[in-house]
């Protein structure tokens, strides 16, 4: 499996189309994103002090905009870490496979919507953290 690092995860900047009557961001699968995306799904309701995501995907690519209000997230590779604030739907941080991330420290009102380059598949999850450090080659000897 290749090993995957924090560094190749990056914000992207997206399409800002402004007016006096407002914005208009878009996102063109394969255009604007590293990936052809498959699934958009959004997260939203998120009660306060909640903790998302705490996963890594095998093969799956993300994109996650704050379409509203903010949150964190939080990306390791077993190696090292780096948190990113989103807090404005014009741009995104893209998660490449096989890197860790949690999403805390959600506002009020806040609501993630994911781009993924996979239907979803729960095989394709490492939901535990020390299973994950094992499958790169960094697991307890
Ligand atoms: P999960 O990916 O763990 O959410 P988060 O990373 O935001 O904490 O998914 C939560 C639940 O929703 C889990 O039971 C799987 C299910 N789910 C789907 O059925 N389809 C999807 O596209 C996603 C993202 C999750």
């Amino acid at each position: 499996m290749k090993v995957r690092r924090v560094e190749e995860c990056r914000l992207i900047d997206l399409p800002k189309i402004s007016s006096e009557s407002g914005n208009l961001t878009f996102i063109e699968s394969g255009r604007h994103l590293p990936f052809e995306y498959r699934r958009v799904y959004h997260i939203y309701d998120i009660p306060g002090g909640a903790i998302r995501g705490a996963h890594a995907h095998k093969e799956c690519h993300s994109f996650l905009i704050a379409i509203s209000g903010s949150f964190d997230v939080t990306l390791n590779d077993g190696h090292s870490t780096a948190t990113f604030h989103l807090n404005r739907s014009y741009y995104g941080l893209y998660i490449c496979p096989g890197i860790w991330r949690s999403l805390d420290n959600f506002s009020s009102g806040a609501v993630c919507l994911a781009f993924a380059s996979d239907l979803y598949d729960e095989q394709d999850y490492w939901r535990d953290y020390d299973q994950y450090l094992t499958a790169i080659g960094l697991g307890k000897a």
